[in-house]
């Protein structure tokens, strides 16, 4: 990876090639994009209230804040209103509502000063979204709900896109994950057992990119990224939204990002909707993901991104 795209007036097919290349492609924000984070706000602060969302967490006790992310946080993802707004992201990003399918939008939350980072706010350590089961053809959509600021950010760490490190991700099967762990997340206010795939080797996190859109600006990266949450220390929480995508022409012809060092079994191929009217990916394609790619030699990756 070597460039962040603004407003890259590309088609989806290209879009697509980009990212699988480990490139990061940022959109101003969009009507529908604006709508979300205002829909998003409005749950937050009515949640929230009276106080502030962005320093609400120097009001309460940890285990109250935790006990109402976890009230808030489903309403949101399961919200009509949340899926109609990626159904009018697609449309204004030229993204194909018959091919794209997504899955419902989470709402994330970054304590400042490490307030709670665990369970329904868990403080992601360095990872790719390929060590838990997500396919290489898998774009992450993220999009900050107020003003971010690199203190409280979300970081790349752009060394490893082509270079592989020791990792959990064998261990990690998704339905195994979604049998044992998925939803007890709000339980976990002191700290998270849950088994989640992590490098197994020291990392080299800078340099590392954080980049800072907008409320409602889109960032788009592969989930073969490395990537973490930065420790909080903004003095605000941080609220932002993401959602994944995948493409069902590259889904069948196994297109994606190279395969560096993931190894997990399972697949999240079953989580995603079409974007014209909701429908699940063809099961017939589900066997496929069931295991990653083999993982890539050097010269493969050298192919798969230089260009
Ligand atoms: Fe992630």
């Amino acid at each position: 990876m070597n460039a962040i795209f603004l407003d890259a007036p590309v088609t989806d097919d290209k879009r697509r090639e980009l990212l699988y290349r480990g490139q990061l492609l940022v959109y101003s924000p969009t009507p529908s994009s604006l709508r979300l984070v205002e829909f998003a706000r409005r749950m937050v602060e009515e949640a929230l209230q009276p106080y502030e969302p962005e320093t609400a967490q120097y009001h309460l006790s940890v285990e109250r804040y935790a006990a109402i992310l976890a009230e808030l946080k489903p309403k949101f993802i399961h919200h009509p209103t949340s899926k109609e707004c990626i159904q009018g992201i697609f449309r204004e990003l030229g993204v194909a509502p018959d091919k794209t399918y997504f899955d419902v939008p989470r709402m994330r939350t970054s304590t400042s000063d490490d307030f709670l980072t665990t369970g329904i706010a868990y403080a992601f350590h360095p990872h790719r979204d390929t060590w838990y089961s997500a396919p290489m053809c898998q774009i992450n959509w993220w999009m900050p709900i107020y003003p971010i600021v690199p203190e409280n950010a979300m970081a790349f760490h752009p060394r490893y896109w082509s270079r592989g490190v020791l990792n959990g991700s064998a261990e990690y099967n998704y339905a195994e994950w979604n049998r044992t762990s998925r939803h007890n997340a709000a339980q976990f206010v002191k700290q998270d057992t849950r088994k989640q795939p992590k490098p197994e080797e020291p990392m080299e996190l800078d340099p590392q990119i954080r980049v800072i859109a907008p409320p409602g600006g889109i960032l788009l990266f592969s989930a073969a990224h490395m990537h973490s949450s930065v420790p909080n220390t903004s003095g605000r929480t941080r609220f932002s939204i993401d959602f994944r995508t995948v493409n069902v022409d590259d889904v069948a012809a196994r297109r994606g990002a190279p395969n560096v060092d993931s190894a997990c079994t399972g697949t999240t191929m079953g989580d995603y909707l079409r974007g014209s009217d909701l429908a699940h990916v063809p099961e017939e394609f589900y066997a496929l993901y069931e295991t990653q790619p083999a993982i890539a030699k050097p010269e493969e990756i050298e192919t798969a991104t230089s260009a």
